[in-house]
């Protein structure tokens, strides 16, 4: 039997009605919406389209956005600058600094100016601390591990207790994600590209999160059988047959994992639609948290 699809577009849409109705809510009592700024330097194209499709999505649910839009040759005194003006903008509740930072740029430096009520990407060192942490809670979470939680939820997956892999261990996915199962009680795995027999790894996980960013890396038969699997790649391959010329596919073969998987992401479809949702969510967050509700 096929596995089940998880629709992260149909969950993102159900949870943006909800974000949306909030939002309405706080600048119904406040005067004005909750408000996300933005920082992006450098000119990456995947970046850009990133901040576009936040920036419209902001719009749709009534949350303002201002950005700061840089170019590559920006330095570290100007993009501090920018992140310093949005912490003293007291309409801005949320700030977002697109990574990565353009080649020169002191990451650390820069997340780590952000102030922390306004870190609705959670990358600031210290709230990446608190999630690494038990006992602890950071301030917010960042937004596409926190889609891969919302999305297992909504596959009805027993995280405690079950045996979760993570392919891929970057500071923005791999991480971030291994640290929120860990939280979760999951015995969790990460594999990277320096992992030997990883495909042996990936067959006892009863949860994989595959973030690696290599198109179609995962196979089916890496799968136990039953296993939900969430895809975060977005790899762009040609296609001859699409108008574009290119097509976006996961890091998992989808056309044999879909045979094996009990429930899986579809890409596009998948994780993408949430990482969005769950930057507003946090963004909507910050805005009740600041006005101190
Ligand atoms: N670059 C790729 N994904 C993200 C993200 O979720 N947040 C930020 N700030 N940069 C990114």
């Amino acid at each position: 039997m096929p596995a089940t699809i998880i629709d992260g577009k149909d969950v993102a849409d159900r949870m943006q009605v909800q974000i949306a109705a909030e939002a309405a809510r706080f600048a119904a009592k406040y005067g004005y919406p909750p408000g996300l700024g933005v920082v992006l330097a450098g000119d990456d194209p995947a970046s850009a389209q990133y901040v576009r499709m936040k920036s419209r999505a902001c719009e749709r649910v009534g949350i303002t956005s201002v950005s700061h839009l840089m170019n590559a040759s920006s330095t570290q005194a100007e993009v501090e600058d920018a992140i310093a003006s949005l912490n003293a903008d007291p309409k801005v509740h949320g700030i977002l600094v697109q990574l990565p930072l353009p080649k020169g740029i002191n990451e650390e430096a820069a997340l780590r100016l952000v102030s922390l009520d306004k870190d609705v990407d959670g990358f600031h060192p210290i709230n990446i601390g608190m999630l690494g942490m038990k006992g602890r809670e950071p301030l917010f979470t960042p937004a596409t591990p926190t889609g891969c939680m919302v999305l297992l939820k909504e596959a009805g997956a027993q995280i405690e207790g079950a045996n979760a892999v993570v392919i891929g261990r970057s500071n923005i996915v791999g991480l971030p994600v291994a640290l929120m199962l860990m939280k979760a009680n999951a015995t969790v795995t990460v594999c990277h590209s320096r992992t030997r027999d990883m495909k042996s790894i990936v067959q006892q996980a009863d949860i994989v999160i595959a973030a690696i960013g290599k198109a179609n890396y995962v196979k089916g038969d890496w799968l136990k059988p039953g296993a939900i699997v969430i895809d975060v790649g977005t790899n762009k391959v040609d296609d001859p047959t699409a108008k574009s010329g290119y097509t976006f596919v996961g890091d998992v073969e989808y056309a044999s994992a879909v045979n094996v998987a009990g429930a899986i992401t579809k890409v596009p479809g998948g994780v993408g639609p949430m990482t969005i949702t769950m930057l507003l969510a946090n963004t909507v967050k910050a805005a009740w948290r600041i006005a101190g509700e």
